[in-house]
């Protein structure tokens, strides 16, 4: 069996989303201690829901195929479905990931999550 998912290698190869938003509601990044791997996730959130998403990753090809992955997963939803978005559903939208390569997935999860806190900080400071 491949290591990797068709679908792995598909997000890999041609990432969703990559770039940045100048103008983000929300930017979120996060890294990797033990890898070394970076996520930067931006959040363009109209009404609550979330209109557009743009990532940057610096890190391995299961890296870059869970922050594609997420931001497709969470494009159009809501700010708190985004919330509730797990590692576990961007493994599994991915057809799988190798146990040693779990923690590519849990970045995208955190990446999504420092953004929409970020997004929610902004508010909370402007509603002063
Ligand atoms: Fe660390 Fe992939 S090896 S994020």
């Amino acid at each position: 069996m491949a290591l990797y998912s068709e679908k792995v290698m598909d997000h890999f190869r041609k990432p969703r989303n990559v770039g940045v938003i100048p103008d983000a509601d929300g930017v979120g990044q996060v890294g990797n201690a033990k890898c070394g791997d970076i996520m930067k996730m931006y959040l363009k959130i109209d009404d609550g829901i979330i209109s557009d998403v743009k990532f940057e990753t610096f890190g391995c090809g299961s890296a870059i195929a869970s922050s594609s992955m997420a931001t497709e997963l969470i494009k159009g939803k809501s700010v708190s479905e985004a919330l509730s978005l797990t590692n576990k559903a961007v493994a599994e939208a991915l057809d799988g990931l190798p146990d040693y390569k779990l923690h590519c997935s849990v970045l995208a999860e955190q990446a999504v999550r420092a953004a929409l806190e970020d997004y929610e900080t902004r508010r909370r400071e402007q509603s002063r």
